[in-house]
């Protein structure tokens, strides 16, 4: 019990309509556990509480406007209020608001199986729904190793992932995410994962940075042949799948090199190792494609998705698989002995659904490959400051990236990012009305992904912001 109870009678407990702004910080701070935040954050006053959500804004408990330039976290794709979206889950829930699909379907999930399927690529055609995107990570894993168990190669369960990708947080997705520091409080994780190099062509080894036209092309095609290192030094018999996001987001925003994933695809078919394709951020939209796969023309044999699948007005995710991989289970007795109770769950189902048909109707994608240019092309303007290193991206999905010495690309070392990053800019930023990331696995980088209904006038709010606030920073070093 806490101070607040002692203010409340035992019959009405608190609603966030009883709270006053001062009530919520306090009730927050004594029971509210934040994801990936030091709790002590509460007591630096530091924790805003977003209260309602505009088109491309956020407004605070204060009354303050923020512009979401992150889609919350890289989830609203549609952006905020939409009350067709709404008016979607209420339907479903009135109708019918929870079935499993354990055993039994309701027509909603058939629905939306059918339809992502025909937006993915190839023969992937078999959608099996999770709650959100650590859980398809976790089961196009199982999947993987359940598949060769049964096509007569049981040896075949390990793993190959980028360093510093992240993948999600269950420990086998734990397991296959490529940054150490988030793995070892929890160690030992799921065995048999293994790193190879990311395409962050800006710390690209110096062979590749010969200032030669080839020096891109060069790097991709090694980084994928990395990935063939990697299975013949674990033994190719044993390698069950590669996990890759189109576009990586950890450590800066990785685009593949022209050529990164054709490679890729060849290494897979030489070996019979799976290509994942985790698309919990690149898919609906963030490309500027309903998959990032057919951004870069590769054909995987599961793709991971979450996130953008529901613009969020519900939580949901999937994996989707290959005919091939499903043709053992198809027949017989055979079962994926795996699922989750609210996975494909109706509300999220009919909220997706109404999400995508949207997505045609408002013609979402073509919207994103119109202002693409416009996006990039505003963000590079803040190449002229000296701390900014590197603008990367595609799409609607940038990383801005922060250096020391831009000449000598030198990054800042831990006292100088903790003071730059946590210190300043995270804040620094929010209350001059941009809400996006800071984030330092790898290089500091700021990290952009707004709602794909943003605009140029948009992506110019976000440039001035972002000028005013990094030209405040480098005074700070
Ligand atoms: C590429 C990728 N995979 C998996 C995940 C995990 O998704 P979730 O947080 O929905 O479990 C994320 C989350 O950001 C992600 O970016």
């Amino acid at each position: 019990m806490n101070s607040q109870s002692s203010q409340t009678s035992m019959s009405s407990h608190p609603t966030s309509a009883d709270h006053h702004d001062a009530d919520l910080h306090r009730a927050a701070r004594d029971h509210l556990w934040l994801h990936f935040s030091r709790l002590s954050a509460y007591d630096e006053g530091a924790v805003p509480i977003i209260v309602k959500g505009e088109g491309a804004y956020l407004i605070d408990s204060a009354g303050n406007r923020y512009l979401d330039a992150l889609a919350g976290l890289f989830v609203n794709q549609l952006g905020h209020g939409r009350t067709d979206l709404a008016e979607a889950a209420a339907k479903q829930a009135a109708e019918l608001a929870f079935m499993p699909l354990w055993s039994y379907a309701h027509p909603v999930a058939i629905e939306l199986a059918e339809r992502v399927a025909s937006h993915a690529p190839g023969d992937l055609n078999r959608v099996f729904f999770t709650g959100g995107g650590g859980e398809a990570v976790e089961s196009a894993w199982k999947l993987a190793k359940n598949y060769f168990k049964l096509v007569g190669k049981p040896y075949k369960h390990k793993v190959i992932s980028r360093t510093i990708a992240y993948h999600g947080t269950n420990q086998g997705a734990l397991s296959i995410t490529g940054l150490p520091g988030l793995k070892q409080p929890f160690e030992p994780l799921v065995p048999s994962t293994f790193r190879v190099p990311n395409t962050n062509f800006y710390r690209a080894p110096e062979q590749f940075q010969t200032g030669a036209a080839d020096d891109l092309e060069r790097f991709g095609r090694w980084a994928a042949d990395q990935i063939a290192v990697a299975i013949e030094n674990e033994g190719p018999d044993t390698v069950a799948a590669v996990f890759l996001e189109p576009v990586q987001n950890s450590g800066g925003c990785f685009p593949p090199p022209p050529g990164y994933f054709q490679r890729v695809r060849e290494i897979c078919d030489e070996y019979d190792v799976l290509l994942v394709s985790d698309e919990v951020i690149c898919a609906f939209g963030r490309l500027g494609h309903y998959f990032g796969a057919e951004r870069f023309d590769y054909q995987p044999d599961i793709i991971t998705c979450a996130k953008g699948i529901t613009s969020g007005y519900a939580p949901m995710g999937a994996m989707i698989a290959s005919d091939r991989l499903a043709e053992p289970f198809v027949r017989g007795n055979e079962m994926f002995a795996h699922g989750y109770t609210f996975g494909g769950h109706p509300v999220a189902a009919a909220v997706a659904l109404k999400n995508l048909e949207i997505f045609e109707d408002e013609g979402i994608n073509k919207h994103v490959l119109d202002q693409q240019d416009g996006f990039r092309a505003t963000l590079e303007k803040l190449l002229d400051l000296p701390i900014v290193g590197d603008v990367r991206g595609e799409g609607y999905f940038y990383g801005i990236r922060l250096v020391k010495d831009k000449a000598t690309k030198e990054t800042f070392d831990e006292d100088e990012s903790e003071r730059l990053l946590r210190g300043f800019l995270s804040t620094a930023l929010f209350k001059a009305g941009l809400y996006c990331r800071a984030d330092d696995r790898g290089d500091p980088v700021i990290q952009l992904s707004p709602p794909l209904i943003c605009d140029q006038s948009h992506f110019d709010e976000m440039e001035q912001i972002l000028r005013s606030v990094l030209t405040e920073a480098q005074t700070k070093l």
